[in-house]
């Protein structure tokens, strides 16, 4: 039995929400200049918090739409601003916070719901899985050079912080969207707004016309280390080209950028053909796999007959869900699509395992291989990776 109660927060009590997340991950709490940007990356109606009585854990999310493999949209929440107050830990405050943002998701039809994890080992009890990867690199912008024969065309448009905020959403939303990417709402891009004015060196951010219009856009902030201040970084956080020349122009502004010594791409897909495109792949001096979105089947039905499948031998899969037991059950994956069936299963999961396979980053080989699918037919996991296998690596490229 708890001794707390959780509720949703109203408007008046975001700011509490925000101190509270922010001293748990170690931040000053926002000033009042701040919060009048930060304030607006709360949706309404979107935090809860748990109060004994005060206010002493709380979580929030954001309604968005992901693209699965195939392309179809299906509703998302957006989970972040994650924390429990320091001296109240290790008590079942997120598993209340947790539980609760659960069954409202399903009552409001979220078929899928993301978040980006500070810890790896926190949520997969929730039923999150690790869903897609980021690589981070460092390109030596002194030495790096394109590729000769690197697509050109197209043009390069420079913009301030405020005029960027008002014309990026509208190129995001042109750009074609891989497995993994979602929409992006106004409060995801107010929240990048407030980062940016948080930064001590203003952002910046360039547009890429092709011939059909904008095209891509990255935006950027030039520092100096901390340890070597004359050693300037220049930062990509955010990056999308819908052409490969679009890629190839944009990296060539980057590179042509004065008074830098290195780039530094965050949080890029594993496949982005970077090395491809310089001179020298090893200019590329630094490249760290990461996280990125752990995301929780809230939906299962829907999510497994939304996303398309590869050609393969149908396969029968039997899903354990212990926090949303209406998705536990026997479905039948084939190249046609999933459904609902009876008989025995080939595969057994739980429905963080499944969350693993859905975008396709993990094989089902390699999640048998390592026990976290039991293995009824053994032809079951090569079938079960052709058809869970993407054409393209998934990723989303958003982080809240
Ligand atoms: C992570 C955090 C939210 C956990 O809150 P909490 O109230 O202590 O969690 P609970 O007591 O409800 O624990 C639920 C379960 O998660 C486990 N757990 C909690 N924090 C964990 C961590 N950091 N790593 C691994 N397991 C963790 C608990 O052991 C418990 O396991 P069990 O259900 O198997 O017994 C809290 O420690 C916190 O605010 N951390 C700093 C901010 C942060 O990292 N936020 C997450 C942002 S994505």
């Amino acid at each position: 039995m708890s001794d707390f109660e959780i509720r949703t927060l109203r408007t008046d009590e975001h700011r509490a929400a925000s101190d509270l997340f922010r001293d748990t991950v170690h931040f000053h709490p926002a000033t009042d200049a701040e919060w009048e940007h930060s304030g607006r990356a709360f949706q309404p109606g979107g935090a809860i918090g748990a109060f004994d009585p005060e206010l002493i854990g709380t979580a929030r999310f954001f309604d968005a739409e992901l693209t699965v493999p195939g392309g179809a949209r299906v509703p998302m929440a957006g989970v972040t601003g994650v924390g429990v107050r320091a001296d109240r830990t290790r008590r079942g405050v997120l598993r209340a916070l947790m539980t609760a943002q659960l069954e409202d998701f399903s009552t409001r039809g979220v078929v899928c719901a993301n978040l980006l994890a500070s810890e790896a080992g926190i949520y997969g009890r929730f039923g999150y899985g690790l869903a897609t990867r980021n690589r981070t690199y460092r390109v030596d912008r002194t030495r790096a050079r394109l590729r000769p024969d690197a697509p050109t065309g197209g043009e390069i448009e420079l913009l301030d912080a405020d005029r960027a905020w008002e014309v990026l959403p509208g190129v995001y939303d042109r750009i074609g969207r891989r497995p993994g990417m979602m929409s992006r709402p106004e409060v995801v891009w107010r929240l990048y707004e407030a980062q940016s004015r948080r930064r001590s060196q203003p952002m910046k951010a360039v547009v890429h016309h092709g011939p059909d219009g904008p095209d891509g856009f990255a935006t950027y902030f030039v520092e100096g280390l901390e340890a070597y201040p004359w050693t300037k970084e220049l930062e990509v956080p955010d990056l999308f080209a819908a052409t490969p020349a679009a890629f190839a122009g944009l990296w060539r502004f980057l590179l042509g950028v004065d008074l830098v010594d290195r780039i530094v791409a965050e949080e890029r897909p594993l496949d982005e053909p970077i090395e491809l495109l310089l001179e020298d792949h090893r200019r590329l001096i630094e490249n760290r796999i990461g996280d990125e979105h752990w995301i929780r089947l809230v939906d299962v039905p829907k999510a497994l007959a939304a996303r398309e499948y590869g050609p393969g031998e149908p396969v029968v899969v039997e899903v354990a869900d212990v926090m949303l037991p209406g998705n536990s059950g026997t479905y039948r994956i084939t190249p046609d699509g999933a459904e609902r069936a009876d008989g025995p299963a080939a595969l057994r999961l739980d429905v963080t395992t499944l969350a693993m396979l859905y975008l396709g980053t993990w094989k089902a080989s390699a999640l048998a291989g390592v026990g976290r699918i039991e293995v009824r037919d053994a032809a079951a996991p090569a079938a079960a990776d052709a058809l869970f296998g993407t054409r393209s690596v998934p990723w989303c490229g958003s982080h809240f």
